[in-house]
C-alpha cells in the first residue's frame, strides 16, 4: 500500500522504518522525482525503479523555480488523487508530496512566491539549447533535485544505494544532473529510461494531446530526422544537418535547433572532424509545431 507523505521528517521517517524491515542487508531505494501528472513516461520510470529497488520511493512537487512564466505555473496540472492511484498500480511504497512551503520555506516579501537564499547556478550546461530560451530553468531543477536527494538520502545506512531515475527524453536535464550528482558529490547513482515512443516514433508528451491531425503529422518530422542521422551514423556516412533540418521545416514544423553535441557536455560537435562519428553522441531537436514545442533526442554512433 502507498504511503503519501506531506512533511520532511515523515518522509524520513517512514524510509528509515522501510530500510530497517527490509529483507535484504543492502537494500536499494529507487527514487523517482516528479512534479506530477503522470503520463505512461513516467510508468516506465516507475516501473525501472520499481524493478530494481527494494523500496520504491517517488515526489510529487510542482518546482517553481524552474518555470520562466508565472502563469505556466499556475496552470500546471495538480492532480495527486489520480496520480497516486498510478504510483500504487505501479508498487511504489513512499510518495512525498511536499507544499511548497515545506521546499522552500520563506517568501519574497509582499508576495507568496518562495525566496530561498541559496540555490544551485548550473553554469554553461545550462544555458544551452533549451536553457537558453528558458532563463533559469536549469538552476531551479538542480536546485529541487540537489534538495529531493538530500532529504531522501539522509535517513539511509551507508549501506543502503540510492538509484534516482531520470527520463532520456529530458537529455539535457539528465546530462545536467549527472554533473550535478558528481559536482556535489551527491549521494545517488544517476539512472536513466530510454525514450518511451507511440507507434510511429513520435517520443510521447503530455504536449501531444494538443496536436491536431495535422500537427501530428508534422511532429513526426522530429523523430524522422533523428533516425536518418542515426542510421548515417550507424552506416559511417556524413551527418546532413542542413537537410534534415530542412525536411522538418517542409513537413511544417518551426524548427529551432537540431544539433549533435556530446552527451556529457552538450557541446556541439565540430562534423567537420568528427564524420564519419567514431564515438557516441547526441542528437538534439526542439520545434514548435502549432501550438505545442516538442523535444526530442537520440543516441547515435556507429554502433548505436
Ligand atoms: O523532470 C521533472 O519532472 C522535473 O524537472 C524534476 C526532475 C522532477 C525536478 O523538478
Amino acid at each position: 500500500m502507498t504511503q503519501i507523505l506531506r512533511t520532511i521528517p515523515e518522509l524520513q521517517d517512514a524510509l528509515a522504518a522501510a530500510v530497517e524491515h527490509a529483507e535484504a542487508s543492502t537494500p536499494t531505494v529507487g527514487f523517482v522525482p516528479t512534479m506530477g501528472a503522470l503520463h505512461s513516461g513516467h510508468g516506465e520510470l516507475l516501473r525501472a525503479a520499481r524493478e530494481s529497488a527494494d523500496i520504491a520511493v517517488a515526489s510529487v512537487f510542482v518546482n517553481p523555480l524552474q518555470f520562466d512564466d508565472a502563469s505556466d505555473y499556475l496552470h500546471y496540472p495538480r492532480q495527486l488523487e489520480a496520480d497516486a492511484v498510478l504510483l500504487e498500480e505501479h508498487g511504489v511504497d513512499l510518495v512525498f508530496a511536499p507544499s511548497l512551503d515545506e521546499m522552500y520555506p520563506g517568501e519574497v516579501e509582499g508576495s507568496d512566491a518562495p525566496d530561498p537564499q541559496v540555490r544551485v547556478s548550473v553554469g554553461d550546461m545550462g544555458r544551452m539549447w533549451e536553457g537558453a530560451s528558458r532563463a533559469g530553468h536549469f538552476d531551479g531543477v538542480a536546485t529541487a533535485v540537489a534538495k529531493l536527494l538530500s532529504i531522501v538520502a539522509a535517513p539511509l545506512g551507508r549501506r543502503t544505494v540510492l538509484q534516482a531515475w531520470f527520463g532520456e527524453k529530458d537529455a539535457e536535464q539528465l546530462a545536467i544532473i549527472r554533473r550535478l550528482a558528481a559536482d556535489l558529490n551527491l549521494p545517488a547513482e544517476i539512472r536513466a529510461v530510454p525514450i518511451v515512443r507511440d507507434e510511429n516514433g513520435l517520443a510521447l508528451s503530455s504536449r501531444n494531446q494538443r496536436l491536431t491531425p495535422e500537427h501530428y503529422q508534422s511532429a513526426l518530422s522530429l523523430s524522422g530526422a533523428l533516425r536518418a542521422l542515426a542510421e548515417d551514423a550507424r552506416r559511417g556516412r556524413p551527418l546532413n544537418i542542413p537537410l534534415q533540418s530542412a525536411h522538418v521545416r517542409s513537413a511544417g514544423a518551426d524548427l529551432d535547433y537540431l544539433v549533435v553535441v556530446d552527451p556529457a557536455t552538450l557541446k556541439e560537435l565540430d562534423l567537420s572532424e568528427v564524420a564519419p562519428l567514431r564515438h557516441e553522441a547526441l542528437t538534439l531537436i526542439a520545434a514548435r509545431v502549432g501550438p505545442v514545442r516538442l523535444i526530442d533526442t537520440m543516441r547515435i554512433g556507429p554502433t548505436v
